[in-house]
């Protein structure tokens, strides 16, 4: 299987002329990688403009309806037809979560809704899970447990081929966090989401179910989550924004494979 590396560009940057820089030299690298699906997820408004050659592109989230009267929202299909192959759902930064005093983000019933109806619109979805802290109970894996079964409720087998996970640890994420999770406990990871998944659409599904890490990772720590963790890929969030960086990362990952 190629590994697939998937940029998440976050609210950045700031122009059309940027991400068009930004784009250009991940673009001429990409279309040489044989073992590396690689994957840009930029602003959605520049999707139109950069979607076109051998790069993918995918989105950071979607609105759960098709049309109709929802303010400011965007929809699958829109994204599908403004360029994006791939939707991230159920990142970290669009979950619920407290905002001055209010709950403000997506809960899981609202992720599951997504979920099916972006997978009915073609598009193939990365689902993020991740705990907010490590225990050392391993009280965490209830947390991911509950994510991955309310998230994926009532999603047909077959479905499960345009679905990819993204493990990401919150305490991983972002340039201010203070480490990335290690190969090892990746690994870990990567085995139990695969177990909870078989639990609800069999093991064979499961097993080819890819897998992804994300949460600080650049082109130091890529090759152990690549090879001593069996990621089947990668979520770059910051590193991603530098693209010689981002560059080097797809070069270990074709290396590795
Ligand atoms: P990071 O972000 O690489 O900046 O930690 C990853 C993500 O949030 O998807």
């Amino acid at each position: 299987m190629k590994k697939l590396i998937v940029a998440n560009w976050k609210l950045n940057p700031e122009t059309p002329r940027e991400a068009r820089e930004l784009s250009a030299p991940i673009r001429r690298v990409a279309a040489k990688l044989k073992k590396v699906t690689t994957v840009i997820c930029p602003p959605a408004v520049y999707l139109q403009g950069l979607s076109s050659g051998r790069l993918l592109f995918g989105a950071q989230d979607c609105f759960g309806e098709i049309s109709g009267a929802f303010t400011g929202k965007l929809g699958p299909t829109m994204l599908y037809h403004g360029g994006a192959r791939y939707l991230i759902l159920g990142h970290s930064e669009t979950r619920a979560r407290l905002s001055g005093g209010q709950v403000a983000g997506d809960t899981d019933l609202m992720i599951n809704h997504k979920v099916r109806l972006a997978l009915k619109n073609k598009l193939k979805v990365i689902l993020c899970v991740g705990e907010h802290e490590r225990d050392h109970h391993g009280e965490y894996l209830k947390i991911i447990k509950a994510q991955l079964e309310a998230d994926l409720k009532n999603i047909q087998r077959k479905q499960f081929d345009n679905l990819i996970i993204a493990y990401e640890p919150l305490w991983a994420i972002g340039a201010s966090a203070k480490a990335a999770d290690t190969p090892e406990a990746f690994h870990h990871q990567s085995l139990f989401i695969r177990k909870v998944i078989s639990r609800l659409v069999g093991k064979e599904q499961a097993m080819k179910t890819p897998v992804l890490y994300g949460g600080s990772v650049n082109s130091k720590n890529a090759a152990g989550f690549l090879t001593e963790g069996e990621a089947d890929g990668l979520l770059v969030g910051h590193a991603s924004l530098n693209p010689f960086e981002f560059i080097k990362i797809l070069k270990i990952a074709d290396d590795q494979t």
